[in-house]
């Protein structure tokens, strides 16, 4: 067993990229951290995340601190800003997208159970007071992700991860 040079994983991604037709892209709610911003850039980079709609005081992708942490990722991306949540919401459903926030709520369903359209935009939010209300009543659905232990919640950046990996899974298993 060896680690992937650089042209055998160009070949792997571009393998896996062809089995991934879905549309995906994320509205960011007042995300405040560019750590946290740049750690999902770099993760909606590589599976294919093709807008970002940022909401509030979001700090864009392009911020010094954003991009070092994004390594430079963010350029395969786009994004548009917005005043609020509910019209990047908007903004998101018309260009096509299912919106559906990630949040622990109460009516919240498991997303392993959520059935979403092909393609969906996936809403997280700031760091302390996660999506406000608002915001949350603009999304068409909403999900959360199971936890196990004794913390609340997960990190914005680690939550959007498993979120996006779970809808990329979806396709690659025909689910
Ligand atoms: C750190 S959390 C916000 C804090 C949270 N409202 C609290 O009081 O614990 C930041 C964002 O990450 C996402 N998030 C974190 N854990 C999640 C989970 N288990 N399920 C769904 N979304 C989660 C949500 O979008 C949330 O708004």
């Amino acid at each position: 067993m060896k680690q992937l040079g650089q042209t055998d994983r160009k070949r792997l991604y571009r393998d896996w990229a062809r089995r991934s037709s879905g549309r995906l892209a994320l509205l960011l709610d007042g995300v405040a951290s560019p750590w946290n911003v740049g750690s999902i850039v770099r993760t909606a980079a590589a599976f294919k995340v093709e807008h970002l709609y940022l909401a509030g005081a979001t700090v864009s992708p392009g911020s010094a601190r954003a991009a070092k942490t994004a390594m430079g990722t963010e350029r395969y991306l786009s994004w548009s800003h917005f005043e609020r949540g509910p019209e990047a919401a908007d903004a998101a459903r018309e260009d096509g997208f299912c919106v559906v926030g990630l949040e622990l709520a109460d009516q919240a369903v498991p997303l392993h159970h959520l059935s979403v359209g092909r393609d969906a935009c996936l809403v997280l939010g700031n760091e302390d007071h996660g999506l406000s209300s608002a915001t949350l009543a603009a999304c068409d659905a909403v999900a959360f992700l199971p936890q196990l232990g004794r913390v609340g919640s997960l990190n914005v950046a680690a939550a959007a991860a498993i979120a996006i990996f779970e809808l990329r899974r979806r396709e690659w298993s025909g689910a």
